[in-house]
């Protein structure tokens, strides 16, 4: 998935996606952006990066794990408050992925049907 990616510009965009992720709670422009971004990442089609629901979980755990490496005073408390600013933001990302497939489903059984649709 991440091969021949750019992996100075990917830190970046890193960066810039956790300050999306933590306004979506109080933005409605940061979750239409995050929504965009899941539909992208949802999709397995020519543009798509066809993530799962299963790949933001591994991606908050990890974050979770870094920040437990470079936070003296981390604690399940603050691994709490981390996952709780990232909760909004998630499910949009999660709830794209399930749009897509279901999208690909309606499509997939449509042409069973009429084949030359
Ligand atoms: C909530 C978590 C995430 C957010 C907000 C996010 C956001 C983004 C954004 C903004 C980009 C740049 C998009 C562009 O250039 O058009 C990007 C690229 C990418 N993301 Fe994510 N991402 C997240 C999680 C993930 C996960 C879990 C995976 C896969 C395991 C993933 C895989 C990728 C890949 C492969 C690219 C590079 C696409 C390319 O350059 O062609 N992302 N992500």
């Amino acid at each position: 998935m991440f091969k021949g990616v750019d992996m100075a510009r990917q830190i970046k965009m890193l960066k810039f996606s956790i300050s999306m992720l933590m306004l979506c709670a109080t933005s409605a422009n940061a979750r239409e952006a995050i929504r965009l971004y899941g539909c992208r990442h949802g999709s397995s089609g020519p543009g798509g990066i066809g993530a799962t629901a299963a790949d933001y979980d591994i991606w908050l755990d990890c974050l979770i794990d870094t920040v437990e490496l470079c936070d003296p005073k981390f604690d399940e408390s603050v691994a709490a408050a981390w996952r709780h600013c990232f909760a909004s933001g998630i499910a949009i990302m999660k709830e794209e992925c399930e749009t897509v497939s279901r999208r690909a489903d309606e499509q997939t059984s449509t042409s069973e049907i009429h084949p030359d649709l």
